[in-house]
């Protein structure tokens, strides 16, 4: 059953009036097909009917767009012009936005504008800008990236706006969750193929797990920087560290919440912490990518994992020219020195922690004994 316009004309009579003015505008259109071979004859309603609420700037523009209608553009693509009403409805905008909300320069069948559209993709580059009167923020942010980096040289294979997120069934980027990452697969098929297999990407494809990264934890998705840059990995240890020093987040998954912390006492670590950002030069320490891995990070057990004890002296290669599984094995990773594991390390670490005060405190003794002598001699 359909609704009735609350008030207004029954709706019966509505549609009529609306229909008369239809078979107008189709005229003219049939008219500009005869004319010109590029314009396409919009035949009957192609999909679905107008809902009762559907506004009338989207009745109006539908009463066409909804129909099959298409051009033949120079290069030679089939141009097409429908538009998908149920889809459009179903879209974050449908309830909010009418066509001319975005289309600002067309508000009725009459004044189209006079465009030479020679191909799909300069016709999308043309319009995308059109979402930034209402999303500014994200637009602006766009403008830092390295995808507009591309762009901005000439490349137009460089994603805009509604490469990512569409233009008319446009829906909530991020539900469920792992609709980001497809969305960045859609070029980097290849990354996305390999996170998938990862610990990370198998939790969220898999267990549609929420604690995981996708491309846009590491990445940003309007912002994307070049991730090859020295600051980038500067900031690595704590990228990750912001969910694997989270004890309440790692204890639900039995993993180590310290492995930051003993990565920054580690050499490695001490030594990029004191390392300045925009110093220009990639750090040679080793970060938490270089035994991990980025896109292909394995759990520590997996056979193939560069940090599994078979594997690790491989790892080391890659910096430490000739090191051998001593070399390795002689390393204490994220363990921290117990009286079990490295109890040299540990009564070493133990013998310090009580000689260095024991010497401070006797070193400030003998000075003060050292100056109450010399003024009681006086
Ligand atoms: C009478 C039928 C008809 C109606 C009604 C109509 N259009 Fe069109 N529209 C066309 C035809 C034919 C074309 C292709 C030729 C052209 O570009 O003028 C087109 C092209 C377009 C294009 C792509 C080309 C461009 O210039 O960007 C947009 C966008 C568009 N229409 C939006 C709208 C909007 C918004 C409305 C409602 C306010 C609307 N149309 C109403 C027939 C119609
Ligand atoms: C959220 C903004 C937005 C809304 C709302 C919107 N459009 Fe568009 N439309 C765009 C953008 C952006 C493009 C060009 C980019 C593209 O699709 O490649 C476009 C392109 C078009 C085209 C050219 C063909 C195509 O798909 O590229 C037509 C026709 C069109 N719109 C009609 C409509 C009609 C009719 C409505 C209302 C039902 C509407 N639009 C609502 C943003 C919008
Ligand atoms: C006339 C203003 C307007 C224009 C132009 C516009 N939008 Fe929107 N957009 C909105 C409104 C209003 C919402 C609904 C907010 C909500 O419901 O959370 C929205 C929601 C969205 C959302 C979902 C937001 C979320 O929190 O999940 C995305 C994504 C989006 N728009 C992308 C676009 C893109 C891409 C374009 C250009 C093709 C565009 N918008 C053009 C007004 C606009
Ligand atoms: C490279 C892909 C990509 C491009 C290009 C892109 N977005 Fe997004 N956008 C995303 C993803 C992914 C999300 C989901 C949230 C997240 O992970 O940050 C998102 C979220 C959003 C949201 C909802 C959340 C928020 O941040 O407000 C809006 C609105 C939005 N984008 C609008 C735009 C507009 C407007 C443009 C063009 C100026 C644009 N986006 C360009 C991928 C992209
Ligand atoms: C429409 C295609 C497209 C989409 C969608 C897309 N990208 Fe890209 N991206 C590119 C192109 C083209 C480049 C330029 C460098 C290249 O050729 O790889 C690039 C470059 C990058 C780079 C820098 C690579 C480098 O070597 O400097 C990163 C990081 C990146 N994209 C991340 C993302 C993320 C994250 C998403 C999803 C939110 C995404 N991209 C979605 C096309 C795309
Ligand atoms: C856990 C954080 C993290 C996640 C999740 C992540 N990346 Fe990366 N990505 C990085 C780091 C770090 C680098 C720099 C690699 C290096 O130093 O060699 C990088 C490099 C890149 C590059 C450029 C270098 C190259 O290998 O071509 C692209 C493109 C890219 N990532 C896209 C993606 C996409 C797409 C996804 C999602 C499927 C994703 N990333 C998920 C951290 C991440
Ligand atoms: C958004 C939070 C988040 C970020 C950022 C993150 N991880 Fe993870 N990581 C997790 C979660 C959650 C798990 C557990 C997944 C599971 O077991 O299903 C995990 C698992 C792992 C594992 C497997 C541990 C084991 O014993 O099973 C390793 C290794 C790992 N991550 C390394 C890294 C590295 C290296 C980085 C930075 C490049 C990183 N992670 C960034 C959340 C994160
Ligand atoms: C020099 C190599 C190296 C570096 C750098 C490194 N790791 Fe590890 N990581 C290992 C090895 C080896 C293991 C397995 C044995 C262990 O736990 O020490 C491991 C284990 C892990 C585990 C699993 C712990 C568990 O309880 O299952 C996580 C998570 C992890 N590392 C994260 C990180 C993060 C985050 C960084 C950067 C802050 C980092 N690693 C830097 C070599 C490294
Ligand atoms: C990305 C390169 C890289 C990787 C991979 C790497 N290291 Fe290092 N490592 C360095 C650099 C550079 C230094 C010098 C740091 C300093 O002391 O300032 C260093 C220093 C050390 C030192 C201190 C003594 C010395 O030789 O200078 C030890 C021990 C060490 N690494 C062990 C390891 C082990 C074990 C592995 C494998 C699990 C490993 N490293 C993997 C780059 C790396």
């Amino acid at each position: 059953m359909r609704k009735e316009e609350g008030g207004g004309l029954p709706r019966g009579r509505h549609l009529r009036e609306a229909s008369g003015i239809i078979a107008v505008a189709m005229a003219v259109v049939a008219l500009f097909a005869a004319l010109a071979p590029a314009y396409a004859s919009a035949p009957e309603d192609g999909q679905g009917q107008a809902a009762a609420d559907e506004p009338p700037g989207v009745q109006e523009c539908l009463a066409c767009h909804s129909n099959p209608m298409a051009q033949t553009l120079p290069s030679g693509e089939q141009f097409s012009l429908q538009i998908n009403r149920d889809a459009f409805g179903e879209s974050v905008h449908g309830e909010q936005l009418v066509c001319s909300d975005c289309h600002t320069g067309i508000t009725s069948a009459s004044d189209h504008p006079q465009r030479a559209i020679t191909s799909a993709r300069k016709y999308t580059l043309s319009q995308y800008e059109l979402c930034k009167r209402c999303h500014f923020s994200n637009y602006a942010r766009t403008l830092d990236s390295v995808h507009y980096n591309v762009l901005v040289r000439g490349d137009t294979a460089a994603p805009v706006c509604v490469d990512c997120h569409g233009s008319h069934y446009i829906q909530r980027p991020d539900q469920p969750r792992a609709a980001i990452s497809r969305t960045c697969s859609q070029c980097h098929n290849a990354i996305f193929e390999t996170y998938a297999g990862s610990v990370h990407g198998r939790a969220l494809i898999d267990g549609n797990n929420q604690d995981v990264p996708v491309c846009t934890t590491c990445h940003g998705s309007h912002n994307v920087r070049d991730p090859l840059t020295s600051d980038f990995r500067l900031e690595m240890p704590q990228l990750c560290g912001d969910c694997h020093a989270n004890r309440q987040l790692m204890g639900k998954y039995g993993i180590s919440s310290n492995v930051l912390k003993t990565y920054l006492q580690d050499f490695h670590g001490a030594s990029i912490s004191l390392r300045q950002e925009n110093e220009g030069q990639i750090a040679p320490e080793a970060v938490c990518s270089d035994c991990h891995g980025v896109h292909d990070i394995t759990r520590p057990t997996d056979a193939n994992s560069p940090v599994l004890k078979a594997n690790l002296s491989v790892t080391c290669q890659k910096c430490h020219e000739g090191a051998t599984p001593q070399f390795s094995n002689a390393w204490l990773g994220h363990y921290e020195p117990t009286l079990h594991k490295a109890t040299l390390v540990y009564f070493v670490k133990w013998f310090y922690r009580i000689f260095i005060p024991f010497v401070l405190v006797g070193m400030t003794l003998h000075i003060i004994l050292d100056v109450f002598r010399v003024i009681t001699n006086r």
